[in-house]
């Protein structure tokens, strides 16, 4: 810990602080920081550099690994953020402007962009009052952003069990969600856009909960449990909203524009995904679908 000192001094203590940890890592000393997750601002990057560059200079010791942590973002719907390549570019403006030595290696450590599209998560609907959805999972289990940060991730509606699940179609009305723990936080206000005579016994699909969403849940009031199907890669299919918002459109790439806010009041226009029934490690029969992840190219 360091010492409560006035700034010269603590300045003092932390160069010798830094110095005594250069010596101890022989060769392996970095700064790392992360600007904050699903940061839909490239330049962000470049600002955290200039200022790791400060305190580098500041405490007067040479950095091996400059680390710029994650952030960076993916596709949900509502949220379409700059191109990638903004990302990288403003990353190497960044280090070029950095006070580091010619060896000094520059790292990343994506989570969300990399994994985000890979898990769908299967919840029950247990009950259902006018537009509010009663559900098996909530915002102490997959769905803490859907809670806390509010975000509308993808929904697919299905009916049935094993063999004959099957996809539901038809006119979409907006719902919110509902977790099963009766906290007044379990609450997913959404809108999520599903068919409108969903009923109790349904299932919703809610895509895109590859971040942040198993490795979120708690045993809170018992709840939590949930079987885990894998289900491999096909390729060609998304959740992400079609750049041009045309219903049925497909992803290519990168949309390059935010042309969706926050507030809109139509569904997200999913792509459909290739859809089937597999037998969990319980020996349980569960409508799945298959995403690839397309969103992102480091
Ligand atoms: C140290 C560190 N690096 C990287 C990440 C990944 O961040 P993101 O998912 O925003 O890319 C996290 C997320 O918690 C983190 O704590």
């Amino acid at each position: 810990m360091l010492p409560n000192l006035p700034p010269p001094d603590l300045h003092q203590a932390i160069r010798a602080l830094l110095l005594a940890a250069r010596a101890a890592t022989q060769g392996k000393m970095g700064v790392s920081f992360h600007v904050g997750s699903q940061c839909m601002r490239p330049t962000a990057y470049q600002a955290a550099m200039a200022q790791a560059s400060r305190a580098i200079v500041r405490a007067g010791v040479m950095v091996d690994i400059v680390d710029v942590g994650g952030g960076f973002p993916s596709v949900y719907p509502g949220m379409v953020p700059p191109d990638m390549s903004d990302y990288v570019d403003s990353i190497q403006r960044g280090f070029a402007d950095m006070m580091v030595h010619e060896e000094t290696e520059l790292w990343c450590e994506p989570g969300r962009a990399l994994v985000a599209e890979a898990q769908s998560i299967l919840t029950k609907v247990e009950l259902r009052k006018n537009d509010a959805l009663y559900l098996n999972d909530g915002s102490y289990g997959n769905l803490f952003d859907a809670a806390h940060v509010k975000w509308p991730f993808p929904v697919k509606l299905y009916r049935g069990e094993g063999e004959g699940a099957h996809e539901v179609e038809g006119p979409l009305k907006p719902f919110r969600f509902y977790g099963p723990t009766c906290d007044s936080m379990d609450h997913m206000p959404g809108p999520f856009w599903l068919p409108e005579d969903i009923r109790e016994g349904d299932y919703i699909e809610i895509g895109m909960l590859g971040a942040y969403g198993v490795a979120m849940t708690t045993r809170f009031n018992g709840y939590g449990d949930a079987e885990t199907v894998v289900v491999g890669v096909r390729a060609g299919r998304s959740h992400h909203p079609p750049a041009t918002g045309k219903p049925g459109g497909r992803t290519q790439g990168r949309p390059s524009v935010a042309s969706q806010g926050p507030g809109r009041q139509e569904p997200p226009q999913a792509v459909k995904p290739t859809h089937c029934s597999v037998t969990s490690a319980a020996g349980r029969s569960v409508p799945v679908a298959l995403y690839q992840w397309t969103g992102v190219t480091l």
